[in-house]
């Protein structure tokens, strides 16, 4: 077994990510679109709290190395930049609804790619599927594999991102933020 892939319910490892965390009121919005979307697909509404796209999915790593990588945040030097999340997405085999750009920012898939490309350089090993950025909004829905324009796009102004910490409880996803950068 992979080590990112080693089950973190063992204190000394954490599930970490990098990812781009919406100030209150563009959460809410999101919010509010999952909250529509669960009356067609069902379902469970993520936090308004806990909503996020990620940027860098780093999985499970001992916690000493989570000094590394604030460090590595802290090299990276992310734009200012608008994302329009203007699709409303379904992935019928994980169960979710998403909202996404149709078009990805040419900023958002720097950011991502440099995030990416120091944790490498660092021996974090990294997720190798393409990235397809999105926030999901749904959990456990019925849903198809498929995606439409939404009708009003989601408008984020994006100013840095962060270093989060997911600690799957029996309750659901925890999210911590360890670390934020901004332009
Ligand atoms: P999801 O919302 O599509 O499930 C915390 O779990 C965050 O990391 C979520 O945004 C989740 O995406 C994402 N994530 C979980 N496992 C992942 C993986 N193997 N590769 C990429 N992203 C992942």
């Amino acid at each position: 077994m992979d080590a990112a892939e080693l089950p973190c319910w063992r204190e000394e490892r954490a599930r970490l990510f990098f990812a781009l965390w919406p100030d209150a009121a563009t959460a809410a919005i999101l919010h509010r679109l999952g909250e529509s979307a669960r009356q067609r697909f069902g379902g469970r509404c993520m936090h308004r709290d806990t909503l996020h796209l990620t940027l860098a999915f780093i999985g499970g790593v001992p916690r000493v190395r989570i000094a590394e990588l604030l460090e590595l945040g802290a090299h990276v030097r992310p734009h200012a930049f608008h994302l329009a999340l203007d699709i409303l997405g379904e992935w019928a085999r994980k169960h979710i609804v998403w909202a996404g750009p149709a078009q990805a920012p040419e900023p958002l898939t720097a950011l991502a790619d440099d995030l990416r490309r120091v944790l490498a350089d660092a021996g974090f090993a990294i997720e190798a599927r393409p990235f397809v950025p999105h926030v999901t909004l749904l959990r456990n829905a019925a849903c198809a594999t498929r995606r439409a324009p939404l009708e009003l796009p989601v408008r984020w102004a994006v100013h840095g991102f962060v270093l989060v910490e997911s600690k799957l409880l029996p309750s659901g996803a925890r999210y911590e933020v360890l670390g934020r950068w901004g332009v």
